[in-house]
C-alpha cells in the first residue's frame, strides 16, 4: 500500500464515446446481477472469492445470493482492516458484497454507502442487505464520477474492478478525494496498463468492456 496525494489536474480528452461505454457496462453487469452462473468473460462468485483470498469464515457467512454476482478484481480488504465506526463508501459496488463485508467490519457504530450505476445490480444489493438484515448499509444509484456522497463523508472508500471501467478516471479519483475526510484512506483494487494505450484501442468500447 502506498499513500500520496492526489493532485487535481485537467482531464485528457475522452476518446471513447463515454454514454455508449456505460450503456455496454450496465448491459454487461445486468446479466451478471440475473444470471451469476452464465458464461461471463471473467470469474464470479464464491469460486472468486475464495481465488482473490477472501477468507472462508467471511464468504461463508452470507447466503449464496449475497455472493453469486461478486465480480471483483482483487481483495481491498487486503489493505488495511476497516475498523468499528469507520463510515465508508464502495465505489461500483454491483451486487454489494464488498459492502456487506464492510458494514459487518464497522459494526452498527459504522455505515457503509454502496454507489452503482447499474440498476439491476443496485436491487439485488439491496435485497441483500436485506436478507442478510443489514441494517447500516444503503445503497445509491450514481456514477463513480459524480458520487451521491456529501464532501469529506468517508472514512474509506472501497472499490473493486471499477475504475478500469470509467472513461474518466480523473474525474472518478477527483469524486473519491472530495468524499473522503482529510486523512481519510482510499482501499481499491483495479486493473492497471503500465503502457500508453494506443488511439485507435482507446476508441473501441468492445476493448474496455473485454
Ligand atoms: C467488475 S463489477 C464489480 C462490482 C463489485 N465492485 C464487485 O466487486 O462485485 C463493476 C461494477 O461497476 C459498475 N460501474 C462501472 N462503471 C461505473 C461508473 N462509471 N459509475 C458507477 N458504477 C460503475 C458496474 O455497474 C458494475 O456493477
Amino acid at each position: 500500500m502506498s499513500e500520496r496525494t492526489i493532485e487535481p489536474r485537467v482531464s485528457a480528452p475522452l476518446l471513447v464515446d463515454t454514454d455508449a461505454l456505460r450503456e455496454q457496462v450496465r448491459s454487461k453487469y445486468r446479466a451478471v446481477a440475473a444470471d451469476p452462473g452464465a458464461t461471463h468473460h471473467f470469474h464470479t462468485g464464491r469460486p472468486l472469492a475464495q481465488r482473490l483470498g477472501y477468507p472462508a469464515e467471511v464468504v461463508d457467512a452470507f447466503p449464496e445470493a449475497a455472493v453469486e454476482s461478486f465480480a471483483g478484481v482483487g481483495n481491498p480488504f487486503s489493505l488495511r482492516r476497516l475498523e468499528p465506526g469507520e463510515r465508508v463508501v464502495d465505489v461500483g459496488c454491483g451486487a454489494g458484497f464488498d459492502s456487506l463485508v464492510a458494514a459487518r467490519a464497522v459494526g452498527n457504530t459504522g455505515r457503509v454507502i454502496g454507489v452503482d450505476m447499474t440498476p439491476e445490480m443496485l436491487a439485488k444489493a439491496r435485497a441483500n442487505a436485506a436478507s442478510t438484515d443489514t441494517g447500516n448499509v444503503e445503497f445509491r444509484e450514481g456514477l463513480a464520477e459524480a458520487l451521491p456522497v456529501e464532501d469529506g463523508w468517508a472514512d474509506t472508500v472501497i472499490s473493486n474492478g471499477v475504475i478500469n471501467l470509467c472513461a474518466d478516471k480523473r474525474a472518478a479519483f477527483d469524486e473519491i478525494t472530495r468524499v473522503l475526510r482529510p486523512g481519510g484512506t482510499l482501499q481499491f483494487a483495479d486493473i492497471a496498463n503500465g503502457e500508453p494505450v494506443p488511439e485507435d484501442a482507446l476508441r473501441d468500447i468492445d476493448l474496455w468492456t473485454g
